[in-house]
């Protein structure tokens, strides 16, 4: 059984089919990367996955489960964790902050343990705080060091790791990436791409979707790669076979080798 399998999924906007009929699947310890023409659809899926949208039809498992009916909180709680193609942080929070955010949907104490067991509700936060404070300081020293800092005051490439480190911290089984390296220039890129290669050191069994434009990230970072162009899936497979493949150069490069 694959860790995360999709059928036959699709949604309609209007009249448009953003994705349609898409079969797919990824196990664990596996990193799948989606390419495609702007406005394929790579966006929509990951949204239909993380149940942003609800799929017109098909559907989304999840460990076997059926997790297409969920909302997005519960598709989180239950280990499918997500960034955006343009970073969503709280602005007038801290890094350390709003990576704890993170955490929440963990968390066990609620608003009357808050006035009833003080205590318990401390040590719940004390303990989040050292679990997101050592995948930070694993994942990018630099940035541990900027940790009370305001997310507002901190560069992009950094406000893309705070994002990841966020989705990271409740132990998903699953990370959807949603082109983490839109915005950098190809120092920074290359400086993602390490960084990506560490989620695995921290997180040896996560799976990882993977939305790239940069075809250099593509031929490094993921095993497998899917394409997709007009809402579907036109291929799928190795780097090597899909560069060379007569349908995505003609659909993803307009004719151009890549
Ligand atoms: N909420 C929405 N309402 C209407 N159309 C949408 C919505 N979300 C996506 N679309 C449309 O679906 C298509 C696929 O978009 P998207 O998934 O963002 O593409 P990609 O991420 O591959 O660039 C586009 O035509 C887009 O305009
Ligand atoms: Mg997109």
């Amino acid at each position: 059984m694959a860790l995360l399998e999709t059928k036959g999924v699709s949604i309609q906007f209007g009249g448009l089919w953003a994705v349609k009929d898409v079969d797919f699947l990824i196990d664990a310890k596996e990193i799948v990367g989606l390419i495609g023409p702007n406005g394929s659809g790579k966006t929509t899926f990951l949204n239909i996955i993380s149940g942003v949208y609800r799929a017109t039809h098909g559907a989304v498992t999840l460990q076997g489960e059926d997790i297409s009916a969920l909302r997005a909180y519960s598709i989180f709680k239950k280990g499918i964790a997500r960034t955006y193609q343009s970073s969503r942080l709280c602005w007038d929070l801290s890094v350390a902050d709003n990576i704890l955010t993170g955490l929440y949907s963990k968390q066990m104490n609620g608003f009357w343990d808050v006035i009833l067991r003080p205590r318990r509700v401390d040590s719940e936060i004390y303990d989040s705080l050292q679990e997101c404070m050592d995948i930070l300081s694993y994942f990018n020293p630099g940035l541990f060091k900027r940790r009370y800092e305001l997310a507002k005051n901190i560069p992009h490439i950094d406000r893309r790791r705070i994002e990841i480190c966020r989705a990271l911290v409740g132990q998903p089984a699953v990370l959807l990436l949603d082109e983490p390296t839109a915005g950098l220039n190809g120092e920074e890129t290359m400086q993602m791409m390490k960084d990506i290669h560490k989620i695995r050191e921290i997180n040896k069994d996560i799976c990882i979707i993977i939305i790239e434009h940069d075809m250099k990230v593509m031929e490094s970072v993921p095993e497998r790669i899917v394409v997709f162009n007009a809402g579907q899936k036109i291929a799928e497979g190795i780097y090597n076979e899909i560069v060379r493949d007569k349908d995505v150069i003609s659909a993803y490069l307009g004719g151009a080798a890549i």
